[in-house]
């Protein structure tokens, strides 16, 4: 394609991708599908490969993948990025107005705006010209932290304002501010998956969002499920819209993600009061977490003239919600055990009412969350229930347990199913029952087998699963495929009928695929994602449970605790049993694997980092040339890398792999590496 004809073809994929992007974050209504943007934007990331001169900052094929960095940089905000009073109740709310009255009479005519309150984390983004060039953190409220490569993972920021003709154009300079926060949805499907796969559980939304946010590994923030929302212009060079209730509108109207559904005007203080009030109950309807609503002078310039009390604004005041957190007695302390044998502590409680709702069990999220806050059974417990998430336990009320004597709280030693000792892996934070014949674990992983995301055995609930374990007609997964029609028939409540449907559809998951059955099992660590990746480049389960470890750590995503959980399952006894009597079944589904990195490649169990710029290659075409030799490409040095590629502006990487005295090598070496470590 002619130079100008190629150009004219990424700006056209770029806006339709802007465009895309922007109908799926912001107005929640993708008019594609997952697949038509994916092969949009590996359309544009192609061209981008080939033609390094055409990536832009702002092209959406720019939002992960940026090179980890040791620190944050500083950042000086362009105005002080302030913070807010509270009022608690409806009283306040009016004593706050008479106060501001009686220093500017124009308030009594004002109107007002009310938004809901975020619970996240504060960022300030600056566009130039309508491109995000830079996003920080709070801070101390004058200085905040670089997050700019991690705020680029968000879907929901536009990396550049889109010109629509008819609407505002961006000014040269213009400083947003909004709320980073995570949705109930999104963390609980982040927890889910989590569990799911044996690692520690998030304790809230919003630490995991800051948590999220202060990376200093991008993709580990492109990993989370953040988002955000805009409600306050920090500074622009253009003039800006002279009410909240525009400003909101025109941010708008530039493509930012704003709550308008929830947004209200009001014209006086009873219906600021009354609209205060009503956030106490709409809160509970929301996908994210609020902890309170802001009010806010809808006169920006009356605002900006009453001036500041410390830190608060007079113009604003954040009205709190009655606190959703309660001390109530804590019972005892229960565990559960999961499917991988992971056993997790949970608070009995005094049943108690927090915001409506009766609260009898609570997480304790981990044994060492119970050991670091020093909860005991028969202590005064304060528990916090916030939006839809579980409640919680936050801690004990050390003074009530004056007078008490209460014993230190032990991890059990034993399963509390089982009774088979547990067993603790030093640095980790689970503790396991390592019993395979665990009936707990046995139904969790049948319940795991047949379920919807991974064999989807329709009529196999969690009900029969269990009943088919209490009868001994289940000892492992693969008994599935040897039930007796007969012994079924003879439960109760099992016609002619149900019978024939549930052995058909047992017998029609014969015809999953690979990567679904991988993911079935159950395997630690090994969820869809991982266990498709398996089944992208091995014909079947034979040929799995032959890879070694360092194999598997050549493929992309898999670290050496993937790797080793694999090759563990596929050695244990109890396992080689299962995979052969699945084969005997006929469940043992066949995948067309893709032709590489086998253990023959020159590069096979070397792990690479690459610094700087190299002389022809980029970033991606040295990536590929390492992965199609076997190798695998990681973004930090440590004493596991094998050699680090060294371009031109090497930085910190560098220092670090003459520390560590790890091999270096210019680009040209790499490309003779494979003969000389092949011979
Ligand atoms: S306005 C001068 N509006 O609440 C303007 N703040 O202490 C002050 N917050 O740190 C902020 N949602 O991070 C404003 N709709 C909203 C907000 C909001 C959440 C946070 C903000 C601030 C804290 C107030």
């Amino acid at each position: 394609m002619a130079a100008n004809d190629l150009q004219k073809r990424v700006t056209e994929l770029r806006s339709t991708l802007r465009e895309h992007n922007y109908n799926y974050y912001v107005l929640n209504e993708p008019i594609v599908s997952d697949k038509e943007y994916d092969k949009l934007l590996n359309e544009l990331r192609g061209i981008e490969a080939e033609h390094p001169d055409l990536v832009t900052p702002d092209s959406p094929t720019q939002r992960a993948g940026a090179e980890p960095s040791d620190k944050f940089e500083k950042v000086q905000h362009p105005a002080p990025i302030l913070s807010l009073a509270n009022a608690f109740n409806g009283d306040d709310l009016r004593a706050w107005r008479d106060r501001i009255a009686r220093i500017d009479e124009r308030v009594l005519e004002a109107d007002f705006v009310v938004e809901p309150k975020l619970d996240g984390l504060t960022v300030v983004l600056h566009y130039q010209d309508g491109v995000f060039v830079q996003g920080a953190t709070r801070g101390n409220g004058e200085v905040g932290e670089d997050v700019t490569i991690n705020l680029r993972t968000l879907g929901v920021l536009p990396l550049r304002i889109p010109v629509n003709p008819d609407g505002p154009q961006p000014p040269a300079n213009l400083y947003v501010r909004g709320e980073v926060f995570i949705r109930l949805d999104d963390f609980d499907e982040l927890n889910r998956r989590q569990a799911e796969m044996g690692e520690k559980t998030y304790q809230t939304p919003r630490n995991t969002a800051a948590g999220a946010l202060r990376q200093l590994d991008s993709t580990i923030t492109a990993s989370r499920p953040l988002t955000m929302y805009v409600y306050n212009i920090v500074s622009s060079d253009d003039d800006v819209p002279a009410t909240q209730w525009e400003t909101l509108e025109y941010m708008r109207q530039l493509g930012f993600p704003v709550p308008s559904d929830v947004i209200e005007k009001c014209d006086n203080i009873d219906c600021v009061v009354a609209a205060c009030e009503a956030w106490i109950e709409r809160r509970e309807g929301l996908d994210y977490e609020v902890d309170g609503a802001v009010v806010k002078l809808n006169n920006l310039e009356l605002s900006s003239d009453l001036g500041v009390v410390g830190r608060d604004p007079r113009g604003s005041i954040a009205f709190k919600f009655p606190a959703q957190e309660v001390t109530t007695d804590l019972l005892e302390i229960g565990v559960n055990v999961g499917r991988t044998g992971v056993l997790t502590p949970f608070a009995v409680l005094e049943p108690v009412e927090i915001g409506g709702v009766i609260v009898k069990q609570a997480t304790l999220h981990n044994f060492d969350y119970i050991e670091e806050k020093d909860i005991r059974v028969g202590d005064r417990v304060l528990i916090k229930r916030a939006g839809d998430v579980i409640p919680y336990v936050i801690g004990p009320v050390e003074a009530a347990r004056k007078g008490k004597k209460l014993k230190k709280y032990q991890p059990p030693k034993v399963c509390p199913v089982c009774g088979e000792p547990v067993q603790h892996i030093e640095g980790e934070v689970a503790w396991y029952c390592v019993n395979a014949s665990c009936p707990e674990q046995l139904v969790r992983n049948l319940e795991h087998f047949v379920s919807r995301s991974t064999l989807d055995i329709v009529g196999m609930g969690i009900k029969i699963v269990e009943q088919f374990v209490q009868e001994g007609f289940i000892e492992d997964v693969a008994d599935i495929y040897y039930l007796d029609r007969e012994k079924i028939f003879e439960l109760e409540g099992y016609g002619d009928k149900r019978v024939d449907n549930l052995l058909e559809s047992i017998e029609n998951s014969k015809s999953r695929s690979l990567g679904q059955l991988i993911n079935a099992l159950g395997i630690r660590l090994v969820g869809e994602v991982a266990a498709n990746d398996l089944a992208r480049r091995y014909r079947d389960l034979d040929e799995i449970s032959k890879v070694s470890a360092v194999e598997l750590e050549a493929i992309e995503g898999f670290g050496p605790n993937i790797a080793q959980s694999v090759v563990e399952w596929f050695q244990q006894a109890n396992n080689k049993k299962v995979l052969k009597k699945l084969k005997k079944a006929g469940m043992w589904p066949q995948s067309e694997p893709m032709p590489v990195v086998t253990g023959d490649l020159p590069f096979s169990g070397l792990v690479f980092v690459v610094t700087g710029t190299l002389p022809t290659f980029s970033r991606k075409d040295a990536k590929e040339f390492i992965e199609s030799n076997g190798g695998k490409v990681t973004s930090s040095v440590s004493k596991k890398t094998s050699y680090v590629v060294v371009g031109e502006s090497a930085g910190s990487k560098l220092t670090k792999a003459e520390e560590l005295g790890v091999p270096t090598l210019d680009e040209a070496a790499l490309k003779e590496l494979p003969e000389s470590v092949d011979a």
